[in-house]
């Protein structure tokens, strides 16, 4: 897997002082480390409700507040892990176009992780999430010293679910109304990949 990682030596403040990372993707995007400075494209995309509905975490309105807040997180991790548990998706000019990552990780059991990313509503139906995947997992489960990737996702969401599927992920199980969401109860896919299955 391509995988180039350099020392950066420019940004100004201790928190974005870190290890660079970048992976291509096969269709003029990448997956790269996040900055600070990824924050106004944060908002601007995510302050939407077609983002909001297909998302237990993301809110909306989305605020600049809530996008540092969000970034120095995983900011931090990288500091002490000197891993990068959250990418972002870029076009070819390098703007941040959206972002994929695991959450929290269980001590218990620190092979298994959470799998979450989103996309700017402009990009989707482009293969873009598909090959983000693709390539993520890859480095997850070579770098991240991961076993097995899980998520859940809304029934309705045939997007996300099509893309796990294509990427080798398989139905484990249905919560069903085990999500309110805006009013609405919403059975939920849980989802998992184990390395041993990788593609
Ligand atoms: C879900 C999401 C990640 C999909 O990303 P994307 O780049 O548009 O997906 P892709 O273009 O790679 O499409 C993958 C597959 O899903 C299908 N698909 C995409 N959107 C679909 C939709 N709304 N309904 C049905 N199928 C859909 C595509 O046709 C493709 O299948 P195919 O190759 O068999 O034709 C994106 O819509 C998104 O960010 N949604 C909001 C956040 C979110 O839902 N995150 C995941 C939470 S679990």
């Amino acid at each position: 897997m391509p995988c180039s990682i350099a020392r950066s030596v420019n940004h100004a403040s201790k928190a974005e002082l870190q290890t660079m990372i970048t992976l291509p993707l096969e269709n003029s995007f990448s997956l790269s480390n996040v900055q600070l400075s990824d924050a106004d494209a944060c908002v601007e995309h995510l302050n939407n409700p077609l983002i909001h509905q297909t998302t237990e975490n993301i809110p909306y309105p989305y605020t600049k507040q809530q996008a540092l807040q969000w970034i120095q997180r995983y900011l931090d991790i990288t500091d002490r892990c000197r891993k990068f548990h959250l990418l972002t998706i870029r076009d070819s000019q390098a703007q941040m176009v959206g972002a994929i990552g695991i959450g929290e990780m269980d001590e218990r059991n620190p092979h298994v992780a959470e799998l979450g990313y989103w996309l700017a509503v402009s990009y989707w139906g482009q293969g873009v999430m598909t090959e983000a995947v693709r390539v993520f997992i890859h480095y997850a489960f070579a770098e991240l010293e991961l076993y097995r990737l899980w998520t859940r996702v809304f029934e309705f969401n045939l997007g996300s679910r099509r893309v796990l599927e294509k990427n080798g992920f398989k139905l484990e199980g249905i919560q069903r109304q085990h999500v309110y969401c805006d009013g609405k109860l919403i059975d939920d896919y849980l989802y998992g990949l184990l390395k041993s299955e990788l593609r």
